[in-house]
């Protein structure tokens, strides 16, 4: 595995990968959910180029981005093992040079749920994201539907400024009790833990009541507000119904309809999200 870490020097071998070139862009502290992605990777493509790179841009100022999980040299050998060919893993101040000045921007998808719990966080992400697919220029990239509304937007993003890739999206991994795998759960104590596998619990609650009949998107709400209720270390942020592809809210709950979560355990921000 090449590891790189200078933006020129993967633009020239971008240049020169064996295509068909798969991308899978991560922020590290790479769990089973990444390694789906890049399994995906691999299956489909020559060149499979993994990116480890915390982004500052996309966490805001009250957020953990001093304390998000860093384990570089475990994930070295981890990426190293499953037979990923390039590690782009740059510095900040080379992905983000003094006078830098440009960012991209989607003022719809980005005003609701996540972006508006976390303002300035989709703009990071999209400004990394275009980056990335300039740096590396892939055929194929991959990403997570656990992080739903960002798939969104760089669905978004890849056609609205013609970056011409495939992007290919790879269900959510869970823990055997539910829970969705992220970098983040390592921060949840053993109570915490415990409690955690609720959000996707009460998300499988509410697809029980929609397979028994109930469409009325309020109900189901409220139901899952019921169930989560009774947990007393989860702090609901939002629970919302919307259409899964034009994002918009729902009344009635349909087949392509997305029940979207996000919740606070303690210190730990966790999302979730089930599609009807
Ligand atoms: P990160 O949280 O490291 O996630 C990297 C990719 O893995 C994302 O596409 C995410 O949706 C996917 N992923 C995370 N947990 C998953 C799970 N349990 N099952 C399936 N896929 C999962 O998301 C980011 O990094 C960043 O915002 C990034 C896109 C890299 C831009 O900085």
């Amino acid at each position: 595995m090449k590891i790189i870490k200078s933006i020129p020097l993967m633009q020239s071998i971008s240049n020169k990968a064996h295509k068909p070139v798969g991308l899978v862009p991560t922020m590290g502290s790479i769990h089973e959910g990444h390694i789906k992605l890049i399994n995906a990777s691999k299956k489909q493509n020559t060149t499979t180029i993994v990116t480890l790179f915390v982004n500052p841009a996309q966490f805001a100022e009250n957020e953990d981005f001093h304390t998000y999980p860093r384990n570089f040299q475990k994930d070295k050998k981890l990426l190293s093992d499953l037979g990923v060919d390039i590690l782009f893993a740059p510095e900040t101040s080379q992905m983000y040079p003094s006078g830098f000045q440009t960012s991209v921007i989607n003022d719809r998808l980005s005003s609701v749920l996540e972006g508006e719990k976390r303002p300035g966080h989709f703009r990071g992400v999209s400004t990394i994201v275009s980056k990335l697919l300039n740096i590396t220029k892939p055929n194929n990239a991959y990403f997570g539907q656990k992080d739903f509304q960002q798939l969104l937007i760089i669905n978004k993003l890849n056609n609205d400024l013609n970056h011409g890739v495939k992007i290919v999206s790879i269900p959510t991994v869970r823990e055997k009790d539910g829970l969705a795998l992220s970098s983040r759960n390592i921060h949840l104590n053993q109570s915490e833990r415990k409690t955690a596998n609720k959000i996707y619990a009460s998300l499988k609650h509410a697809e029980s009541l929609y397979l028994n009949g109930e469409v009325n998107s309020d109900s189901i709400i409220y139901a899952i507000q019921t169930y989560l209720l009774k947990e007393s270390l989860i702090k609901i942020e939002y629970i919302s119904i919307r259409d899964k592809f034009t994002f918009e809210d729902v009344s009635t709950v349909m087949p392509g309809s997305i029940i979207l979560i996000a919740v606070s355990i303690g210190k730990t921000r966790l999302i979730d999200n089930l599609i009807i």
